[in-house]
């Protein structure tokens, strides 16, 4: 008897997928000044030569080599390419350095010929098994086609980082407003549902499951996140900068990804957990938990869930700034269709929201066939999870139970935050 298989996978939608993850791939390293490649301009990052080689080596990797027991391509490159560093320490990341990166030309062909391997696979592969654990409903080619368009992001963080003469400019325009007045609005107690259902998805990192209830005391949360003005007030009684601005002549401004501009005063202020959380401390607040950002995202007056803040609608452009409509920031209250039912807005898209829980399994969680380390190595409370999206967050990352991480002293990230309070 033939295994059962997912009845609604569709290889031609999974392959334009791949490609436009590629297309947008190379639309990123075009922006990237040839001289560049090989630069670090975040140190505790690799490379961008290294970010070239790792992602279709990712890819071949996990769904020709390991999924599928394919034939290597280039033993040595493989493992070169294998896996990036996170942000550790500066020794770790000196350790990693090396002298000799092969050529952009070798790095290119070694991609093509993944790139030729994983498009054939997409193509004509048995990509779903229910008995081969990284087939069990398509785990790997979902697995490679989120890791993509997670490193579009990360890469995006380290083009921001890069001196104007490194890299191209892209044409967007600018918007900045008066901030809008940031009300507490009260959250009552209720329950909040974490992590998803295998069977209402179609994929997920071994991180989101375990679904389970959480009952969470009535609090107070800020309509809209905090601001480039709101932290100013900080910084004017000795808060730190946020690493994103810049001092000249007396004035602040802020370092765009492409330009640097006049400090927007209504865009989020775009800062490290510990920075955040010391805003938080001098505004006599605190952060919200995961659970707690869920309740004010998610849950409805009338006791209900819903998938997101808006209701259940797919997610676009008016909902919030992500997927890649611009790169910069938009005022925090430009996406009124975006608010949730408590009428709190911009929790999904303009930067990620810090929240105070730090990234730890779900009750059972069980590390992913496909990348086992995906979420593990990362359990060890120095991470704490985000939710919501970037303005370069991919659309198909947008969902309920994704949950990202970083470091709490990593500030080059685009996340923002919004405090709460206890309820009175
Ligand atoms: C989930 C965004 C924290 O970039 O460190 C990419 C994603 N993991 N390749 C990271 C990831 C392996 C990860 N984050
Ligand atoms: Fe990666």
């Amino acid at each position: 008897m033939q295994p059962m298989t997912t009845p609604d996978l569709d290889r031609k939608a999974l392959l334009d997928r791949y490609r436009r993850n590629r297309a947008r791939s190379e639309h990123i390293f075009g922006l990237i000044a040839d001289d560049a490649f090989y630069a670090r301009p975040i140190p505790l990052r690799h490379p961008f030569i290294f970010y070239e080689g790792h992602i279709p080596d990712f890819s071949f990797l996990t769904l020709n080599q390991r999924a599928l027991g394919e034939p290597v391509i280039d033993a040595p490159l493989e493992r070169l390419f294998e896996r990036g560093i996170d942000p550790g320490s500066l020794d770790d990341a000196k350790r990693l350095d090396r002298a000799d990166w092969p050529s952009r030309r070798e790095v290119a062909a070694f991609a093509l010929t993944c790139d030729e391997r994983v498009e054939n696979a997409i193509a004509n592969a048995r990509l779903d098994d229910p008995n081969v654990p990284r087939l069990v409903r398509a785990q790997a080619v979902y697995t490679v086609l989120e890791h993509e368009q997670m490193h579009h992001e990360t890469l995006m963080y380290i083009v921001s980082r890069l001196d104007a003469a490194q890299k191209a400019t892209a044409s967007q325009a600018h918007v900045d407003t008066a901030p809008p007045v940031n009300r507490m609005q009260t959250i009552p107690a209720g329950t909040a549902t974490l992590g998803a259902d295998p069977d209402e998805i179609a994929f997920g990192w071994d991180n989101e499951f375990g679904q389970h209830a959480v009952d969470v005391p009535a609090f107070d949360v800020m309509t809209y996140p905090v601001t480039n003005a709101d932290w100013l007030a900080f910084v004017a009684d000795g808060g730190p900068p946020p690493a994103f601005w810049i001092r000249r002549d007396g004035e602040w401004r802020l370092r765009g990804v492409f330009e640097e501009l006049p400090l927007p005063r209504s865009w989020p202020a775009y800062v490290s957990h510990r920075q955040a959380r010391a805003y938080a401390e001098w505004a006599g607040l605190r952060l919200p938990s995961e659970a707690e950002y869920h309740r004010a995202a998610f849950s409805t007056p009338a006791g209900g869930e819903r998938p997101y803040p808006w209701g259940a609608d797919a997610p676009d452009a008016r909902h919030g700034n992500f997927d890649f409509q611009r790169y910069d920031p938009a005022p925090v209250d430009a996406h009124s269709h975006g608010a949730s039912a408590w009428d709190v807005h911009d929790l999904i898209g303009n930067g990620w929201e810090w929240t105070d829980t730090p990234f730890a399994p779900f009750p059972g969680f069980q590390p992913m066939a496909s990348y086992p380390q995906y979420s593990a190595d990362f359990f060890d409370g120095k991470h704490f999870v985000m939710k919501g999206a970037s303005p370069v967050t991919a659309r198909e990352l947008v969902r309920r139970s994704f949950r990202n991480w970083f470091y709490d002293d990593y500030p080059f990230m685009y996340a923002k935050f919004r405090c709460v309070a206890a309820s009175p």
